[in-house]
């Protein structure tokens, strides 16, 4: 065979075929490679697969189907099987069946009719059966009887039953994640990515609470072309509105309400209920083709319109800028709360200088390191860029206004202007004014929900911002476990 101690691709060499190389890791992958092929291979490690071979024809003629494509594991004496699998199935569609062909299964039963099967001479027409306990069995009726009988597995790609997305391989029932592979459980995140981590797009969330002066139709939001997941509610007599880029209302527009019910709007189903709660939603998978503008018909003090969105992330600043300009975001700018001021005369007058510390501050731990970024960034609520504006310390935290420039993760909407908290009159690490970061800080909300802060924890994710940090960022948003 001609196979040394440490034959070249097989067990030494297959190691270092990491997706995404990273110095330290390849450099560990190499020594351990080292010592493994200097000792021999004593230590044996799993064979490796071959390349997948190329997928097969699809299993039906028509409809849906599967193709399989697989791989072999090539092991070494002594080596451990690989591990995944060697097999892969995916869906295939072909141009739907005629409405007057004969679906799989049914095909699979006929072939038993008219043969003797049961050991006897008897010989029946055979219909498929849905009632038996495994879908993937081909369980087929004899006509004019009562008893099915199981020839075994249906073959690969047949529906598991009439109308279910699921079709049998192997004998079990399988659908397809979205990337089309049977069983593979990938499914579109927010943003519509297959497989993605949300991290494409934006979470717009807010409470319009204008109480208008007079009855009539208010302006809620631009609900921008390109929005997913659209979620409105609201709970009084007041009624929703939505109207379509041309101007035209979608529903319960011109002062007549409409009736609940799936409308069409920018290239989308709009779910619209009304429940005698009083209560009305709507939903919208989206994503939209053209911009919407949700608007309220005013017959009653407006208690409050909950709407959300996810919004690609190019699209995020021209929208929040529009929204600006049209009034309809929060004035700014306008921090998280009200600022907890104490009353003036408790607090001596040096505390109140903006920028200088109480005293000399005790060095910072060290929180460099991918280990810290990455625990950092996958545990907190928001990760931005952003520029300090001011600094505010008081005895037991220190409050900085800063202004968001880039948002790379957000669990609810962010002002332009945030207060972010840290812990203590000497936080660490420290941020200087007029600089910008890439923070991670947390949402922290009192219990009695009066208090609603962005806080930066002790040694927690501040770094000087720069091209090399946010590439850095935007690497550990993919590393995040799910
Ligand atoms: C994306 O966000 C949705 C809604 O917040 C959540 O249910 C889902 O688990 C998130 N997906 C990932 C991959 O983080
Ligand atoms: C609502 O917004 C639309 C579109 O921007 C605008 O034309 C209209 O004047 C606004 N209506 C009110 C009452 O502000």
């Amino acid at each position: 065979m001609g196979f040394g101690p440490c034959p070249a691709g097989a067990s030494c060499m297959g190691l270092l075929c990491s997706p995404r190389p990273r110095p330290l890791q390849n450099l560990l992958l190499l020594l351990w490679t080292l010592l493994n092929c200097s000792l021999g291979g004593s230590a044996q490690g799993p064979g490796e697969w071959t390349p997948w071979g190329s997928w097969t024809r699809c299993s039906s003629s028509c409809g849906r189907g599967v193709s399989v494509r697989s791989r072999r594991c090539i092991r070494l004496p002594g080596e451990e099987p690989c591990s995944g699998d060697s097999h892969e199935y995916r869906l295939c569609q072909l141009p739907d069946c005629s409405p007057g062909a004969v679906p799989f299964r049914d095909l699979q039963c006929a072939l038993y009719n008219g043969r003797p099967v049961l050991g006897t001479q008897e010989t029946y027409q055979w219909v498929p059966f849905h009632g038996a306990p495994n879908q993937c069995d081909l369980n087929c009726l004899a006509e004019g009887q009562a008893f099915y009988h199981s020839f075994g597995r249906v073959l690969d790609g047949t529906p598991c039953s009439p109308g279910a997305q699921g079709l049998c391989v192997a004998g079990r029932c399988l659908s397809a994640g979205c990337d089309g592979v049977l069983g593979s459980g990938a499914l579109e995140d927010r943003c519509g990515l297959c497989g993605g981590a949300n991290d494409t797009c934006l979470l717009v969330q807010r409470v319009f609470r204008d109480a208008g002066a007079f009855a009539g139709y208010w302006n809620v939001t631009l609900i921008p072309a390109g929005a997913r997941h659209i979620r409105v509610v609201q709970r009084s007599r007041n009624h929703l509105a939505l109207m379509g880029g041309d101007g035209r209302y979608v529903l319960n527009g011109d002062w007549a309400v409409s009736p609940p019910g799936t409308y069409e709007a920018a290239g989308t189903h709009v779910v619209y209920t009304r429940a005698a709660g009083p209560e009305e939603t709507l939903h919208a998978a989206g994503p939209t083709t053209q911009d919407l503008l949700l608007q309220v018909l005013l017959r009653e003090p407006n208690p409050g319109v909950q709407f959300e969105f996810w919004l690609p992330r190019e699209r995020y600043g021209p929208f929040q800028a529009q929204a600006q300009v049209l009034g309809w975001a929060p004035r700014q700018p306008q921090p998280r709360e009200v600022d907890p001021q104490p009353p003036q005369l408790l607090e001596p007058p040096a505390a109140r200088a903006p920028t200088r510390a109480p005293g000399p501050c005790p060095p910072c731990p060290d929180t460099r390191g991918r280990a810290h970024r990455l625990l950092h960034y996958c545990g907190s609520d928001f990760v931005f860029q952003a520029r300090v504006l001011g600094t505010h310390r008081q005895a037991q935290e220190t409050r900085y206004e800063v202004r968001i420039l880039l948002i790379y993760k957000n669990r609810s909407p962010l002002r332009m202007r945030e207060y972010v908290w840290a812990p203590g009159p000497c936080p660490c690490p420290p941020l200087a004014p007029h600089r910008e970061y890439l923070l991670a800080v947390r949402r922290l909300i009192s219990p009695d929900g009066t208090q609603d802060r962005l806080l930066l924890p002790h040694a927690g994710y501040a770094r000087p911002w720069s091209p090399a940090e946010d590439s850095r960022a935007r690497l550990a948003a993919r590393r995040c476990p799910v």
